[in-house]
């Protein structure tokens, strides 16, 4: 059993390399990598490398447009519940198989979210908290008010 937690770059690094060979291998998402958008891996890592850490250190300069480029994808293959479940899995596999600890959990919970919100937006799928029929009074009157001190 591991006892290290993810404490900055280094362990990234080990994460993103490995999840990586595990999704490639995978017969649900591999293709989708290296048939579909047929990435470029040395450029596709470090990115995602600075991605991670930004998202657990804040200091790792990612700058991307993550909902832009799995929209790309959405026409050219299924990218659906099914993949997604299965690529957090696979994360949340390589999490623990390598680190545990506060970030460790903590970057398993973020992985999650983004991966709801991913999928959502990229498949339009209706998101209850902004449905404009289901906005509480309380809510409408704060919303209102950021309009009204918009510059
Ligand atoms: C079905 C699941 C997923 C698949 C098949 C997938 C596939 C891909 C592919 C092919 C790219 C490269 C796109 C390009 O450069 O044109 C990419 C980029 C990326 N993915 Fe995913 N992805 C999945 C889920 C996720 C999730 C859940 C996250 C976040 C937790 C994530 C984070 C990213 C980021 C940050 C990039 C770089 C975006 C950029 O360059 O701006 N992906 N993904």
């Amino acid at each position: 059993m591991t006892t290290t937690d993810i404490l900055g770059r280094e362990e990234i690094v080990r994460l993103v390399d490995r999840f990586y060979e595990k999704v490639r291998e995978d017969e649900t998402l591999g293709f989708i990598f290296d048939k579909v958008a047929a990435i470029d891996w040395p450029s596709h890592l470090p990115k995602m490398y600075a991605f991670w850490q930004t998202v657990l250190f804040r200091d790792g300069g990612f700058r991307g447009d993550p909902i832009g480029k799995h929209a790309r994808l959405v026409p050219l293959t299924a990218m659906g519940r099914e993949q997604f479940d299965c690529w957090l899995a696979l994360f949340e596999e390589t999490v623990d198989e390598l680190f545990t600890g506060e970030n460790a959990a903590h970057i398993k919970r973020c992985a999650a979210d983004m991966a709801n919100v991913i999928h959502a937006k990229i498949n339009a799928v209706p998101d209850e908290r902004f449905d404009p029929m289901k906005i509480t009074a309380e809510q409408r009157a704060r919303y209102a008010a950021y309009r009204s001190a918009a510059p």
